[in-house]
């Protein structure tokens, strides 16, 4: 029997609706953000992402599926995909089509790393990247993107971290410090350590193995050039504003090399070692890099598998599909009219709407609504036509609003967002 690849998943049945699950809430959040999808190859030529991941990293130099085609070529299967996307913007003009660029994917991606819980050589990401603006809005938008997204799912085990790497003009100083530091310690060091001294000494801060040494080395943000430290104080500023809770990790510096300015992880603390769920960050310099203009560029990328760990870890399962958003509950025959101007009222903005127009009580009718996957209910009865009112239910938490029906719509989108 020829059996599967170590490290490579069939996925099927109750399990699929994990994926259905995670996908339609990544399609919502993608397009009530403005993000569009773009969709590349799988493989791609090794140099890209040699050039772009970064020849000393783990991926490059351990990780990656490189083969030579019949044409003698060297192929790469993608290990990430914002050299795609940054290879692709490129390639395709997307200059042109006005700043900034919004985009996402998902797909699978491949590296061989040692199979674990949380850890395939095939796996899949959803990814956001967003070309052309250096502010820290963009940025930030990015990581409330990505809050919005987990609290979508559900998902409130999770915590936000963030660093800065500075950029080509302060990191080389704070990497002789490094260097400095570590001169007279590296003797004892593991041998990732030892090797990454003098590839990538940064990455010597988030080593497992040697993690007492690492909390002794100098910090990066005493290195800061004026500008980096301009954008990270932004950045905090921004996310206080706006009650997204984060801590910083001064010894956070992600496994690739492209990274300038803004690192962050989120990372689910029920998950064990596996805990990093989504990684991203800004790339000011990639896009010049692999041959285009000088575009400053931010993103991130999350693993369908190990949000899926975490839903699973916390018990919550998926819920029916949605077929609509919002159900129109008319409880008497003369409530249609209104029932089917609210219902035009709430298509306009953008929101799938299901009329009942069955003949069966509140109950039967929330139940159905549940079943098809809406989120909130629009009852109209009696008291909701004589004094042109709405009521309108969430239907996770039962909690129940009166409102003028002037405000319904506005009302039933805004609680929507909420959700
Ligand atoms: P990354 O941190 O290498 O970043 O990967 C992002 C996410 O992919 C991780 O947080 C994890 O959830 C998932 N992941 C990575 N490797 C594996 C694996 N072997 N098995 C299962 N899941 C895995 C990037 O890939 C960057 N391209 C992110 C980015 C986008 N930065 C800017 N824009």
């Amino acid at each position: 029997m020829i059996k599967r690849i170590k490290g490579t998943q069939d996925i099927y049945l109750e399990e699929m609706k994990y994926w259905h699950y995670v996908e339609s809430a990544v399609r919502e959040v993608t397009r009530l953000y403005a993000f569009q999808e773009v969709r590349t190859p799988i493989f791609e030529a090794t140099e890209l992402f040699k050039r772009s991941v970064g020849e000393s990293t783990d991926v490059v130099q351990k990780e990656m599926y490189t083969f030579e085609d019949k044409g003698g070529r060297s192929i790469t299967l993608r290990p990430e995909g914002t050299a795609s996307i940054a290879r692709a913007f490129v390639e395709n003009g997307f200059i042109n089509l006005g700043a900034p660029m919004k985009l996402y994917y998902m797909g699978p991606m491949f590296r061989y790393e040692r199979p674990q819980a949380g850890r395939l050589r095939q796996f899949h990401q959803i990814g956001i990247e967003t070309l052309g603006s250096s502010h820290p809005t963009a940025d930030y938008e990015v990581i409330e993107f990505a809050m919005s997204l987990l609290k979508r799912l559900k998902i409130d085990d999770a915590k936000l971290y963030i660093n800065t790497v500075g950029c080509e003009k302060c990191r080389p100083n704070y990497k002789q410090a490094l260097r400095d530091f570590y001169a007279d310690k590296i003797d004892g060091l593991c041998t990732d350590c030892k090797r990454r001294y003098d590839t990538n000494i940064m990455r010597l801060l988030d080593c497992k193995v040697d993690s007492e040494v690492a909390a002794k080395a100098p910090s990066i943000h005493s290195y800061l050039c004026d500008e980096c430290s301009k954008h990270f104080n932004e950045l905090q500023e921004l996310l206080k504003a706006n009650n997204i809770d984060f801590e910083i990790d001064s010894r956070l510096v992600r496994g690739l090399d492209y990274y300038t300015k803004t690192a962050f992880e989120i990372r689910a603390e029920s998950l064990g070692s596996q805990n990093q769920i989504i990684g991203g960050g800004r790339y000011d310099g990639l896009v010049e890099y692999i041959g285009g203009k000088a575009i400053p560029a931010v993103g991130f990328a999350a693993g369908i598998e190990r949000i899926i760990m975490v839903l699973k870890s916390m018990g919550i399962k998926p819920e029916t599909e949605e077929i609509a958003s919002v159900a129109v509950l008319p409880m008497l025959e003369n409530a249609f009219t209104l029932a089917f101007e609210y219902a035009r009222r709430l298509r306009k903005r953008n929101i799938s709407v299901f009329v009942d127009v069955m003949d069966r009580n509140l109950r039967n009718r929330l139940k159905h609504a549940s079943r098809i996957g809406t989120k909130i209910a629009v009852i109209i009865g009696e008291e909701e036509i004589e004094k042109n009112l709405a009521t309108v239910k969430v239907l996770d938490t039962g909690s129940q609003f009166k409102v003028d029906g002037d405000f319904m719509a506005s009302f039933v989108e805004e609680k929507l967002m909420e959700l």
